[in-house]
Parts: C-alpha cells; sequence; structure tokens
C-alpha cells in the first residue's frame, strides 16, 4: 500500500477520501465517535498540504439513513471546506460495484484515498472499483489497523481465545467454522447464541434467533463454549411496573422470556481460560445492552483487559462499552488492539488482507 505520507506535489488536487462513518446515531445524537475520529488525521494532513477534500461513506445497511448528523458533528472538529456526500449505498452501483459507477465517481477527484479498514472487507464500488481509475493510497487509519492487526496474524499466540457476540448464526457460520480451526476456544455469547441454544433443543421464548441451517455439523465441537445460565426479561404484567431481569440455567427458559444476556456464571467458566490464553479476540457484545443486557460484557471486559495478553477488540458496540470503562480511567494490563472495523477485523485476522488493501496495491 502506499501511503498518503509519500504524496508530493497535490496542492490544489481533489482527494476522493473513503471513510467509514457508520456509527450509531439515536435521534440525531452521535452515540459513539470512535470511527469519526480515527479518520480525522488523515482529513486534516491532506488538508494541511493543500488538497480538497471529498468524503464518500455509507452508513445502515441500506440507503435509508442520512449522514446529515455527522456533517453538524464533523464541523466541530475540521474548520476548512469540506464535502461530505451523502451515504453512498443510495448509489444503486456502490453495492453492486458497478464499473461504470466507479468511473463516474472517479472523475470527481484526482487521487483516492482509503481511510475506511472498517469497510474494506466489501467489494463495493467505492473500495475496490475507485482504485482502478485513480492513483490510490492508504490513509493513516487504514495503515494503523494493518499494522497492528499484522503483527497477531504473522505470530499468532496459543491459547488463543476467540469471544464472538451479535447476531445472526447464518451471517457468522463461515467465520464460526474459519476460528474452529484458529482458535482453541470460542465462546458465544449475543443473539447468537440464541440459535445455538434452538439448535440443542433448549427453549429459548421469544428471543431474536435466525436460520440455523448448517448449525449440527459444528454443534459437538470442543472448542466451543456456550454459558450455562442467560439472564431473561420476563414478560409484562407478572410484576410491578419496568423490565423485570432474571438469572436461569438455560435449561429454564420459559416460552414467554426474553434472553438478553449471558448469566452470571459465565465470569467463572471464562475466568480460567482468559488467564491462560495468550491471544484474546472478541468481537460483538455478549447481550443485549441497551435493553439492560450489558453486565456480563462489562464483567468479562474487565477480566481480558487486566490479563496480561494480547487483545484484539472490534466491533462498535462493544468499543462502546470500552470507552465507558475508560471514560473511568480504568486500568488496563493487557497489550490491547481496539481495531474500528467489526467483520472486516475477522476477516483481515483469517486472510492476511482484505479485498479494498489489495486494490491499493
Ligand atoms: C461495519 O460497521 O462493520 C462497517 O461499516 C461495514 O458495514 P456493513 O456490514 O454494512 O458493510
Amino acid at each position: 500500500m502506499k501511503s498518503i505520507k509519500n504524496l508530493k506535489n497535490i496542492k490544489g488536487k481533489t482527494a476522493l477520501v473513503r471513510v467509514d462513518f457508520n456509527v450509531p446515531i439515536k435521534n440525531g445524537k452521535i452515540e459513539d465517535d470512535f470511527r469519526i475520529k480515527k479518520a480525522l488525521p488523515t482529513i486534516k494532513f491532506l488538508q494541511k498540504k493543500g488538497v480538497k477534500v471529498i468524503l464518500i461513506s455509507h452508513i445502515g445497511k441500506d440507503g435509508k439513513q442520512s449522514l446529515k448528523p455527522v456533517v453538524n458533528y464533523l464541523k466541530k472538529f475540521i474548520k476548512k471546506d469540506i464535502v461530505l456526500f451523502e451515504n453512498i449505498r443510495r448509489q444503486e452501483g456502490e453495492t453492486k460495484n458497478s464499473s461504470e459507477f466507479a468511473k463516474k465517481l472517479s472523475k470527481l477527484g484526482e487521487i483516492y484515498v482509503n481511510d475506511a479498514f472498517s469497510v474494506s472487507h466489501r467489494n463495493h464500488a467505492s473500495i475496490v472499483g475507485l482504485p482502478k481509475y485513480l492513483p490510490s493510497y492508504a490513509g493513516f487509519q487504514l495503515e494503523e489497523e494493518v499494522k497492528n492487526l499484522s503483527k497477531i496474524t504473522k505470530n499468532k499466540k496459543h491459547p488463543f481465545l476467540f469471544i464472538l457476540g451479535g447476531a445472526k448464526f447464518s451471517t457468522k457460520m463461515p467465520l464460526i467454522k474459519k476460528y474452529l480451526k484458529l482458535a482453541d476456544h470460542i465462546f458465544i455469547g449475543g443473539a447468537l447464541l440464541n440459535d445455538f441454544l434452538k439448535a440443542k433443543g433448549y427453549e429459548v421464548g421469544k428471543s431474536l434467533v435466525s436460520d440455523t441451517k448448517g448449525i449440527k455439523e459444528i454443534l459437538g465441537n470442543r472448542k466451543l463454549i456456550l454459558p450455562e445460565d442467560v439472564i431473561v426479561s420476563l414478560p409484562a404484567g407478572r410484576h410491578g411496573s419496568g423490565n423485570k431481569l432474571m438469572n436461569k440455567k438455560i435449561s429454564e427458559i420459559k416460552k414467554s422470556e426474553i434472553i438478553l444476556d449471558v448469566g452470571s456464571s459465565t465470569e467463572k467458566i471464562l475466568a480460567p481460560i482468559i488467564k491462560k490464553s495468550k491471544l484474546i479476540v472478541w468481537n460483538g457484545p455478549l447481550g443485549k445492552y441497551e435493553e439492560g443486557g450489558d453486565k456480563a460484557t462489562k464483567a468479562i471486559l474487565k477480566l481480558v483487559l487486566e490479563s496480561k495478553n494480547q487483545v484484539v477488540i472490534g466491533g462498535g458496540d462493544i468499543v462502546n462499552v470500552l470507552s465507558k470503562l475508560k471514560a473511568k480511567n480504568y486500568k488496563l494490563k493487557a497489550n490491547l488492539f481496539v481495531s474500528t472495523g467489526g467483520g472486516a477485523t475477522l476477516d483481515f485476522l483469517s486472510n492476511g488482507t482484505l479485498p479494498g488493501i489489495k486494490a491499493l496495491g
């Protein structure tokens, strides 16, 4: 990858800079600005060199969400003129990786900079299409991710614990299969756990489940660790006002209940494994933290950070929990790298590269 540091004679030129401003926004307010802040050094560097910057980003899976709240937010940090295109996924050619679209887009700038590691696993026009038509460079954030994550891909330490939360077995199955080969233990939490419990024949009540096709092949794998208990939310009406949460064994979940988090014994199960691990990769929260399912994630995160392991954490929600801990001056012992990526980080750790990185080569 060519670095923007080596760019010469660029004063007055226009750069198309792909960033990832796919950040959580609630009622127009940015809830976690980690990804935005990580893109600022590249933007400021280019502006200082006299380059006109056009930012390209997506937000959300489809084109429905708007990047407008990000514009107002950026004004706090960037004082010079800057252009931010509206959600690129509103353009049909983006996710279809249309060459016609990429070519048209490329006409708006003279150089292309990828500073969006977290979306570089996508074969989209603004990631792999644009570099075909413009001199292309890696931004600082992308370089930092590759440098740090490569240390791990080149020297995978064992025992290697992989903690996987979030949702949807159907989309995570290839990843789980891959990590069953790479890691020594895989702990499953989040809504993903519901799929595993359902496949094992447990009642999961009204919890979120996805298509579990293919899960049977891996259920018996001894590397998989599932919690022994969960936190459920009880149906309204049986108790006073508010959402009542209860810790229950996985065999005691009722039809009317919703699993919100892994249970209190998870800490006990994971503590010795965390202690003897050399490498921990964690992606996705263990519970539905916006509904009170945040206890286990916080407790396990503390255990992980207090270990002296090499730790990689990725995925928006978990990074959010981490920032809250850090805000309380939390003492960190682990050799921690916080990645801006979710899926991209996991793909990079298993393949050593990503389509967006290859496209810059
Ligand atoms: C992410 O949040 O992981 C990136 O922005 C990529 O988003 P996507 O999964 O919608 O492509």
